[in-house]
Formats: C-alpha cells, structure tokens, sequence
C-alpha cells in the first residue's frame, strides 16, 4: 500500500533497528496544515506552545504555521538533501506512486482528498508550499537535518511533537525498540507527543501500539487513543496521544 513514503535501509546500532535515508528511496510526498490539523486535532492553543514535526519531509505544515506566527520545527534526514533534489525526486515518482493508489481501490477512503487526481493535486500543493519556504527555514533553522530515535534539541523544548506517517505506519520496517525509543524521545523534547496513523502500510493496525503504551505507562506517562476526523488509509482515523500526567 502507497502511503506516501517508501523503502528504506535498515541497520542496527545498540539494539534498536533504525533507518538510513536517501533519497532515491523516498517518495517525498507531504502533507498541508488542514492535514495535520485534522490528523492530530491540533487547535489554536496546541499551536501557540511551539511544534515539532518530526518526520516532517516536504510537509507544508511547518511552512503554514510558521506563516501564522506560531513556532514550528520540522526534524527529518531529508533536509540534508537541495529543494531541487526533492522536488526531482517527487516528480520521478509520482506516476508509480498513482498507479499504486489506482491499482487498490479498497484501501482508501475518498472524504478529505475527492478522488486519486485531487490527492495528487494536494500533494503537489503542499510540495511547492514546502520549497517556497524551505531555503529561508533551513538558514532559520526550522528545518532541522536528525532523524530518530535520538534527536538533538533540549528537554522540553516544545509543548507537542507530531509524527505523521512514519512511526506505527512502517511497523514492518521499525522494531518495537525503535518505536519505544522515538516515543520516548519525543516525550523527552515535548511535553506531548502525538502520532498517525495507527495502522501500518497493509492498513492493518500496528503490532507496535501496545508495547509503546506499555513503555510510556512505567514511564508515569499517560496514553490514549483519539477518533480524528481525518481518513484516506481505510480505517486510520485514530492517533495515539501520549503526554505527562
Ligand atoms: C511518509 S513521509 C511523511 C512526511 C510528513 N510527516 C507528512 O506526513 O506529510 C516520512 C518521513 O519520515 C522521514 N524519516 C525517515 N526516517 C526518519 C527518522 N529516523 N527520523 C525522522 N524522520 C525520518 C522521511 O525522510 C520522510 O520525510
């Protein structure tokens, strides 16, 4: 299943499987503000107390937000690549990544996006949102090269930390330790962290889920789970919700 990202190289460093990224094995396909206010039922107030997007990729989220005044940083190995190289990069797969979403007919849900030619219309928009703004938020440091599970901010630097389409999705490629070791992280530079979608690329739910919220709890974090009114994956509406107590 196409879910806007692809293939990447695992290796093992102490313990915990993580991932090395390049580019000619990205589909850098993002998504907008509106998205990721749906995803994660971001409201004005989540916004003022400053966001980290990690895994951010050609997202426009950081691009909008930041326009609005709000402070938002995006964390993501791909911001060691040019604008140009991304961009290239989203052309040469496009036609694959469609030819994928037409090919599965049953695996998406037609509510936010109308149709395959208005997803990819979106997706354009939200690319060409992000290079607008990508040379001006690397020099300004909103656009951060890292990558979990380790990430090089301070404790408590933002009041939230959203992870859109990496964690939970790719559970075939990230072990329960990987995950377990991002959600932590997360939890260590924001006071909350949020994540979708909860189920992973064959749109089954994760197996990764309830070890993470397991983790958390000895961790005297609390968890839940929370309905949102976003869907394209058929059945991912839900994203979990982990946060201080
Ligand atoms: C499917 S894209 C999602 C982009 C964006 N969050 C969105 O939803 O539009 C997944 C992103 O995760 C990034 N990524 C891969 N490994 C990562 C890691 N270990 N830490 C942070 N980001 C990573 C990729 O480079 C890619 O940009």
């Amino acid at each position: 299943m196409f879910a806007g990202w692809l293939m990447v190289e695992t290796r093992p460093l102490v313990g915990i499987t993580f991932m090395a990224v390049h580019l000619d094995q990205i589909v850098p396909w993002g998504r907008s503000r509106k998205e990721y206010e749906l995803m994660f039922r971001l409201t004005a107030a989540d916004l003022s107390r400053g966001v980290l997007d990690c895994g951010g990729g050609p997202a426009s989220f950081a691009a909008e937000v930041s326009t609005s005044g709000y402070r938002a940083i995006s964390a993501d190995p791909i911001y060691a690549y040019s604008g140009t190289d991304i961009q290239a990069r989203f052309e040469a797969t496009l036609g694959s990544m469609m030819a994928q979403v037409l090919a599965t007919p049953d695996d998406w849900t037609w509510s936010y996006h109308h149709d395959p030619a208005n997803l990819l219309s979106n997706r354009r928009a939200a690319l060409q949102t992000f290079l607008a703004d990508y040379e001006r938020g690397l020099s300004e440091r909103r656009y951060v090269v890292s990558e979990l599970p380790s990430l090089p901010f301070d404790s408590g630097s933002f009041g939230i930390a959203v992870c859109s389409h990496l964690l939970f999705l790719y559970s075939d490629l990230l072990s329960e330790d990987f995950h377990i070791a991002s959600v932590r992280e997360l939890c260590r530079v924001a006071c909350e962290a949020r994540i979708f979608p909860l189920l992973t690329l064959s749109g089954k739910p994760s197996p990764h889920v309830d070890a993470v919220r397991a983790a958390v709890t000895g961790d005297g974090l609390a968890s839940e789970i929370v309905a949102v009114q976003y869907e394209l994956q058929r059945g991912g509406n839900q994203m979990l919700r982990v946060f201080r107590i």
